[in-house]
């Protein structure tokens, strides 16, 4: 692994958050090896920070620190560097080059597409260094290209997803909610985790429905609705592969969550709290309980990927 340098004044750094779905409806299986979606993400305070400077041309380095940093490929596979690559490609790669210094803390394979947002750092941070003048809309499409969840991590706040996920619609949402997140000691795959759905279920539709019960608690600003129509339609999967996880649930449920819900392909999952002296009771209490590796108390909807000023 490359030595971890510290961004410094020509570094450009972007913050990127994770996200968590409220709803995640999922559909048959599609020829291309994906499902169609009906999901609505929020961006939650966990940040990772992507910082990039101008490195010869076409050579592109990067290092990570941070949690798990060791879990993070440091080549050709790490999503960043695909996205520098992705956006090289495209505007001039006889000329382009970037290190990339990742800060983690966003869990790794952990349900919250932290390769997702380290994909879309990158991708704003290279289009600011490089000064390419990429429109959002443009910055989503590369985004689409590397991943269903890149898109949203660009964007950030609340939106419905669909198609692969990557279709995205903002939703209005009133006030913040207080988020407590248990942090698994391991990854879970995501194609494993829908490889399980699919098995689970063989007949599951072409077509899905809105979730419109979580949208509706979201514009009336109604936590105790919103904890109430929380839906993941990967949980059984997921849980069947981390048993564990459904110990966690029901510890969250017992300890007053208004709702509990393994966020996106898991194993991370979600506690939604009344307030913020809930949160923080109910974090204390979950960590006393050593079922794992972490908990955070986090706040949604906040920003996607942005530009840190100095
Ligand atoms: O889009 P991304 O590469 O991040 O997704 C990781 C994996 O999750 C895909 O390779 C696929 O197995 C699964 N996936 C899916 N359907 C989606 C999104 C992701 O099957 N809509």
């Amino acid at each position: 692994m490359a030595t971890p340098q510290e961004p410094e004044p020509d570094w450009v750094r972007v913050r990127a958050s994770g996200k968590i779905n409220l709803a995640l409806r999922v559909g048959g299986v599609h020829a291309s090896g994906y499902h169609p979606l009906a999901t609505v993400f929020q961006s939650v305070s966990l940040f990772d920070e992507v910082s990039v400077r101008w490195a010869e041309p076409n050579r592109f380095t990067v290092s990570v620190v941070g949690e798990q940093a060791d879990q993070v490929p440091c080549d050709d596979r790490n999503l960043a560097v695909k996205a520098a690559r992705l956006l090289a490609q495209h505007y001039g790669p006889a000329r382009l080059g970037a290190d990339i210094v990742i800060r983690k803390t966003i869990p790794v394979a952990g349900g919250m597409a932290g390769g997702s947002a380290d994909a879309a750092g990158a991708l704003l941070a290279c289009s600011v260094l490089w000064d390419l003048d990429t429109a959002p809309d443009e910055l989503r499409t590369f985004g689409a290209a590397l991943g269903a969840d890149v898109p949203f991590q660009l964007m950030g706040g609340t939106a419905l997803g669909t198609g692969r996920g990557d279709e995205l619609m903002p939703v209005l949402s009133r006030g913040s909610y207080h988020w407590v997140l248990a942090l698994s000691e391991h990854e879970l795959s995501t194609p494993a985790v829908f490889g399980r759905f699919d098995e689970l279920n063989p007949d599951a539709p072409d077509e899905l429905d809105l979730p419109t019960e979580v949208m509706n608690a979201l514009v009336a600003g109604d936590a105790a609705a919103l904890g109430a129509a929380l839906v993941n339609d990967l949980a059984p999967a997921a849980t069947e592969l981390r048993p564990g996880l459904a110990r966690i649930l029901q510890a969250g449920a017992e300890l007053g969550a208004l709702g509990s819900i393994v966020s996106g392909a898991g194993p991370t999952c979600a506690f939604l709290a009344a307030n913020e002296a809930a949160a923080v009771d109910l974090s204390v209490q979950l960590s006393s309980q050593g079922l794992c590796r972490a908990v955070r108390r986090v706040t949604g909807p906040v920003p996607g990927a942005r530009l840190i000023t100095a």
